[in-house]
């Protein structure tokens, strides 16, 4: 599968959810066998260059690649969480989104000191949901070495934001 077939495979919904967005939809590529595949293959061998020991995937769609990619590697899946889900003390980050604000929790447990924690989700856009992620685990006690994503929004300035963090990433596509 070539580069421009897989990106062929994003459906592109214009004022998704509010007006001027074109929101970058993933559903129709992971419906396709080959195409989700595909996207996880090339993930995970990018998540293994770097030399991850774990995969941490944001709710909900990083659970989709994440846990795909973590099985594929042979390694453990962290869930990163939106608040009030998980059932133990969480510590947690709020964050600004392209349309909106939220929050990300973690269980502080759930990373041994010094692991190397790769973050793999669908999607960046301002980077707002990352970046949390990265604080999270870093607080945690993680190294993260990379950040892999099928979709870069580049003018949304998110990737070059989480390399300003000290974060290598690794994208599959980009949009405008
Ligand atoms: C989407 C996407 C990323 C995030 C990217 O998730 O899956 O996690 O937005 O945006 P950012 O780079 O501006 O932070 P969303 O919060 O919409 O949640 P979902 O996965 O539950 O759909
Ligand atoms: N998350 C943040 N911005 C998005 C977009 N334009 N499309 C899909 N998911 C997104």
């Amino acid at each position: 599968m070539t580069p421009d077939e897989l990106k062929a495979l994003v459906r592109t919904v214009p004022d998704f959810p509010a007006k001027g967005i074109q929101f970058r939809d993933i559903t129709t590529l992971i419906g396709h066998g080959a195409g989700l595949k595909h996207a996880v293959r090339h993930l995970a061998e990018r998540c293994d260059a770097a030399g991850a020991d774990a995969i941490a995937g944001m709710e909900a769609r990083g659970f989709i690649f994440g846990a795909a990619v973590a099985i594929e590697l042979g390694i453990g899946f962290i869930p990163v969480r939106k608040p009030g889900k998980l059932p133990i003390e969480t510590i947690g980050v709020d964050y600004a989104l392209e349309y909106g604000t939220d929050r990300l929790e973690i269980d502080p447990g759930a990373i041994g000191e010094g692991h190397e924690v790769a973050i793999v989700d669908d999607l960046i856009a301002t980077g707002g949901t990352a970046l949390a992620a990265v604080e999270l685990l870093r607080m945690a006690g993680a190294r993260v070495p990379l950040a892999a994503f099928v979709i870069d929004l580049p003018d949304l300035g998110g990737a070059d934001r989480l390399r300003g963090a000290g974060v290598a990433v690794e994208t599959l596509m980009e949009f405008e």
